[in-house]
């Protein structure tokens, strides 16, 4: 689908079977999070501009690439997206970070805001907006949107498990945003949970119910 990338490397496909066997630990579910998330951060990130730098190896005077186009905000949907956020920090440590509170209201399934912040300067950035789960996507639009009202221009949203439904409403709103997901599961259910998904991400990350 256009404006989708599935990332289905297989050490990211091996590491999301387990995150969503239910006898996974809290401890396990959040390691492999973590360590997932740098993974879909390569991916994402596979575009940035270099240019030639002059340095000075041991042996010789080189042009080497460094990183030259836009800085990164890192913007982590609550709370559930701070499980993402470790490990795109572990690859760019100097990324900025917003971080947008919302929780889903079980009975509307409507998203509400309870924080937002985000540095001053994210216009001129490239925001990084990362949320296990894309189910409804009343989260991820809401965010996005309210990242926009902030000045945010250049998105990516990245996600571990989507649901069709929400990748549709999503790119519906936001079509500017490009998404990066592991995987698109079969459906949502009654209760607006992904199946057969990984269950409620922020509760399987801080062993919550
Ligand atoms: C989860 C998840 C997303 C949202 C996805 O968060 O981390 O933010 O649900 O569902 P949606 O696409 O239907 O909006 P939740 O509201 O459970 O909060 P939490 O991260 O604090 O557990
Ligand atoms: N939020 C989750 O954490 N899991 C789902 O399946 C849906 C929303």
């Amino acid at each position: 689908m256009d404006g989708v990338t599935v990332i289905d490397h297989p050490l990211v496909q091996h590491k999301l079977t387990i995150m969503r066997d239910k006898e996974t630990s809290t401890a396990g579910f959040r390691q492999l999070l973590r360590e997932i998330a740098t993974l879909l951060c390569y991916e994402v990130t596979r575009d940035l501009e270099l240019s030639l730098t002059e340095i000075e190896t041991p042996l010789e005077t080189m042009q080497a690439p460094m990183l030259t186009g836009k800085k990164l905000v890192f913007a982590s949907v609550l709370r559930a997206g701070n499980g993402l956020l470790e490990g795109m920090l572990d690859l760019v440590p100097s990324a900025r970070v917003a971080h947008v509170g919302l929780y889903r209201d079980p009975k509307t399934l409507t998203a509400v805001e309870y924080y937002f912040k985000a540095p001053d300067d994210i216009a001129d950035r490239l925001t990084i907006v990362v949320d296990p789960m894309l189910a409804t996507a009343n989260s991820a639009v809401a965010a996005v949107e309210r990242l926009k009202e902030r000045g945010a221009k250049e998105l990516r949203f990245v996600c571990l498990l989507a649901a069709p439904e929400g990748v549709e409403r999503f790119r519906g709103e936001h079509p500017d945003v490009p998404i990066y997901t592991a995987a698109i599961d079969r459906q949502l259910n009654e209760k607006g949970y992904i199946v057969p998904g990984l269950g409620d991400a922020g509760d399987r990350m801080y062993g919550t119910k």
